[in-house]
């Protein structure tokens, strides 16, 4: 019997975004007691969600019956009252699935058949994926030594191919924890062509300690073509009920609000993301949290010959000096979860997330048993 193909043919070589192996997946496979076990493989929030956050979701319990309101009325006031010194307006805003859905209508949307994007590498790996299988492609710019993003290799990229479209910067980005700051940001706006789509990725802007930061909102709202992104994942600890935003060019908002699906965002997410906002607290132990680990973090992993970077965000990229793969079923069985890197092209490196205490006495522990 002769069928079509299944697919389109790009598919054949995507491969499938690995994500952090969970708690649960672990503590079956290894006989340990979900309590027994370290996640530091997700850049999660280990705090647990924001304590509004959960209550705004148990009040918006009973009316699950209910369609979510497709036009997130309340978390776009929310988010202009947040927003309110930059004059944000509801047709800025793009409420979506986490941001992992923004960059996914982004592709969609944007992008015409033969047009490409440009990334900077290692980035967070969604954009190459969700570009590919939309059949779109990607260059690739290596970063700078030492994980610093480079100005002249970028424009260069895009000034020699006129098929780049859009620039994805993540900042800080993952999995390298690098940072820009305004001088960086203004220098690279001003040297961009007018026509290419800026997407400023700011998933872990909260943690940013660093003076001098570029600001994402004034820089979407003055740019046309930009767009910013931020989540409710990491900061806020709502990684569980995906909720995210665009935010920026109205035009580019409303191209993706055809793109995308009428209840993207649910209403048990709109609820918790409008609780989260009004959650200062919870927000300020987030950053405290990581302002007070990082650095132990990083001396630990240091002691144990683990080279790491500067990071702004609430985790440390490690180079383990050996290949990874075989040490991560091995930090497994100590009950600790780390992120191999080498889907990154980083054979020896994994990602690190800030834990508890608790959880760095068993990373510690772990560490001293295999690398000791
Ligand atoms: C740089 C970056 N952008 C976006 C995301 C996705 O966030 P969300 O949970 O909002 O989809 C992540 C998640 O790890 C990330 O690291």
């Amino acid at each position: 019997m002769n069928l079509r193909r299944l697919g389109p043919e790009y598919y054949d070589r995507l491969p499938i975004y690995p994500p952090g192996k969970p708690i649960e997946e672990t503590a079956r496979e290894f006989g340990l007691a979900e309590d027994q076990i370290a996640k530091l493989a997700s850049n999660e929030n280990v705090l647990g969600p924001s304590p509004k956050a959960v209550a705004a979701i148990q009040a918006a319990l009973p009316k699950l019956n209910l369609y979510p309101d497709g036009s997130a009325f309340y978390l776009k006031e929310a988010l202009c009252r947040r927003y309110s010194n930059y004059g944000v307006t509801f047709d800025h805003l793009l409420p979506a699935n986490g941001t992992n859905e923004v960059i996914e209508l982004l592709m969609k949307s944007i992008l015409q058949p033969d047009e490409k994007i440009a990334v900077w590498t290692p980035t967070f790996i969604i954009y190459e994926l969700c570009c590919r299988s939309n059949g779109r492609q990607v260059v690739h710019v290596p970063m700078d030594p030492d994980f610093t993003y480079g100005v002249d290799a970028m424009i260069q990229a895009i000034e020699s191919d006129p098929k780049i479209k859009m620039v994805f910067l993540a900042n800080p980005n993952n999995p390298t924890g690098s940072w820009v700051g305004a001088d960086w940001m203004g220098e690279f706006i001003q040297r961009l062509p007018s026509d290419i789509v800026f997407i400023l990725d700011e998933a872990y802007k909260e943690f940013v300690r660093a003076e001098n930061q570029a600001d994402g909102i004034s820089i979407a709202l003055g740019r046309p073509r930009t767009l910013t992104m931020r989540t409710f994942s990491k900061a806020y600890g709502l990684a569980g009920i995906r909720v995210g935003y665009g935010i920026g060019d109205r035009d580019m908002v409303a191209l993706l609000n055809k793109a995308r699906a009428p209840f993207n965002c649910n209403s048990l997410a709109q609820a918790a993301a409008v609780g989260a906002l009004e959650d200062e607290e919870f927000l300020v132990a987030s950053r405290e949290l990581v302002e007070n680990q990082l650095p132990a973090l990083r001396r630990g992993l240091e002691g144990f010959g683990v080279k790491t970077w500067d990071s702004q965000t609430n985790f440390l990229l490690g180079d383990f000096q050996q290949p990874f793969d075989p040490l991560f079923p091995k930090f497994l069985e100590e009950g600790v979860i780390l992120r191999p890197m080498t889907g990154y092209g980083l054979p020896t490196f994994a990602r690190v997330n800030i834990g508890t205490e608790a959880n760095h006495h068993r990373l510690w522990a772990a560490c001293e048993k295999i690398l000791g």
